[in-house]
């Protein structure tokens, strides 16, 4: 009787899970969804506690036993966790959220690795559970050390790609040697531990090496890709405790990891091999491209809020500067303030603006901008034409025209927003400084770009102020 109702309680929750990823695709319902998803993850944590059976012949843990103790300690862990979970998820700003993803995604890899640390003894011998638990130890050591050292990149901690002579083959003899190794284990199952904890070294070593020579600027694509490592180590764990819940859950990040690795690195038009064995986004091909030369024409806050003022169509293209700058509040104010005087305002948003996916999506729907107002790069390409006015706040990359014709430009071939079609193009940004891709932008040279100088949010409560007293 208890374990079918655990078995139900897992089929619930991975329904949840599954309903919730699908609400997620849309800002409206994404709050709910993960809210949806999180009940089912309790459901499922809260049957595995209390209607877990002992199976015969299961690959659990012989001593398994539950007592006051053992539940004192789980509900223990679950409280100061969440305390501690809750908290820093509370506190932490947008633009600092890539940091503490990569956190948490180690934290789960750490627990596969764990999870392998510890059932490995009480399945000697025995090559099918073997496989998962090293496998799953492996992937997720591996996700574990990468994930620190991501985080330490974004926090600025570790600013510069640390580059070993050889590093791509010195890599790939590490990556080589892990895998033997673990086979090695799997099919000798050596009592040793020095031997289980020496792989497990191996693979922590492996992660550090496969994540510190890439630039910290491409640490949300890496961070998906160690995400989807971390499902796939779950996952293992699923198929050694014959856990439906585990293995749906990581199936599911696994899955939704890669792709999204994929997504991001199509629209900068970059393969994932050029990101994990490139040197792009450290510093390095800063410069890269053609120089870019003419003279640049500024305007001030007065002019601006006049142009706006008197156009019917204004779009504004936020960038990484505008979540720097936590301006995202005050262009809402500014959207309202034309939208009243009969200006249509739409927000033109790039798959890949700011610094990881998404990040415009939330920045603004978290100072209540209307979702029609959010378009996609796609739908907002053909109306540039008819736009009299483009405000770019704060991006750079996503409108820059080299990717479109310069074949030297490492963003050639990536997707852009086309604000050039537009009749007056306005940029804000604090001075001539390239953005993540270190080059320079021909836009700001084009005749018929403005360049508005000053902190986003700054700049742009005067101009609200300005519009206000008109
Ligand atoms: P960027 O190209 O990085 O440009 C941002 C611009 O904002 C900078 O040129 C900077 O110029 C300006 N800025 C910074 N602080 C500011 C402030 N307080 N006020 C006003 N302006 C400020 O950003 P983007 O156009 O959003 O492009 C995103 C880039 O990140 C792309 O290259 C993309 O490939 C990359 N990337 C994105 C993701 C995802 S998933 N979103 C993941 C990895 C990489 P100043 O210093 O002159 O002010």
């Amino acid at each position: 009787m208890k374990s079918a109702l655990l078995e139900i309680s897992y089929l619930i929750g991975s329904v949840t899970f599954i309903v919730g990823l699908k609400m997620m695709g849309n800002p409206k319902t994404a709050r709910k969804g993960n809210l949806i998803g999180a009940a089912g993850m309790t459901l499922a944590i809260l049957g595995t506690i209390f209607l877990f059976e002992k199976k015969e012949n299961g690959m659990v843990n012989p001593d398994y036993t539950v007592s006051g103790l053992v539940y004192a300690l789980i509900f223990g862990a679950i409280i100061v966790g969440t305390i501690i979970g809750w908290l820093t998820a509370k506190r932490v700003q947008m633009t600092k959220m890539p940091e503490l993803v990569s956190m948490f995604n180690g934290m789960g890899g750490a627990c596969a690795a764990l999870i392998g640390l510890m059932e490995y003894h009480h399945n000697l011998g025995n090559p099918g559970a073997l496989s998962a638990i090293i496998a799953g130890m492996v992937i997720g050591s591996v996700s574990f050390s990468g994930s620190v050292i991501a985080y330490l990149k974004l926090n600025g901690t570790m600013k510069k790609p640390v580059r070993l002579p050889s590093y791509n083959i010195l890599n790939t003899v590490v990556m080589i040697l892990t895998i033997a190794y673990g086979v090695w284990m799997v099919y000798n199952s050596p009592e040793n531990s020095v031997l289980l904890y020496g792989l497990f070294a191996v693979a922590i070593v492996y992660g550090v090496l496969f994540t510190i020579p890439i630039g910290g600027a491409d640490m949300p694509v890496v961070i998906s890709l160690l995400n989807s490592f971390t499902g796939l180590a779950a996952a293992f764990g699923g198929f050694l405790y014959d856990n439906k819940i585990m293995l749906t859950g990581g199936i599911l990040v696994g899955s939704a990891g890669t792709l999204l690795t994929l997504i991001m690195c199509k629209a900068m038009n970059r393969p994932l091999s050029n990101v994990i064995f490139g040197a792009f986004g450290g510093g390095d091909t800063a410069g890269a491209g053609h120089e870019v030369s003419g003279s640049i024409k500024d305007i001030n806050v007065s002019d601006t809020a006049v142009l706006m003022n008197y156009s019917k169509k204004v779009v504004i293209v936020p960038g990484y500067g505008l979540a720097v700058a936590q301006a995202q509040h005050v262009i809402h104010e500014l959207e309202t303030i034309l939208e009243d005087r009969g200006v249509s305002v739409k927000y033109a948003i790039h798959p890949v603006a700011g610094r990881m996916p998404g990040h415009m999506n939330v920045l603004l729907a978290e100072s209540n901008v209307s979702y029609d107002k959010l378009v996609e790069m796609e739908d907002i390409n053909p109306e540039f034409a008819t736009t009299d006015v483009v405000l770019v706040v704060g991006a750079n990359d996503v409108v820059n025209p080299a990717a479109h014709n310069d074949p030297s430009s490492p963003i050639y071939g990536m997707p852009i927003l086309d604000v050039e079609n537009a009749t007056h193009i306005i940029v804000n940004k604090r001075s001539m400084n390239a953005g993540y891709a270190g080059i320079e932008n021909e836009l700001f040279f084009n005749p018929k770009t403005s360049m508005l100088f000053g902190d986003a949010k700054d700049v742009l409560t005067k101009l609200v102020a300005e519009l206000k007293s008109m």
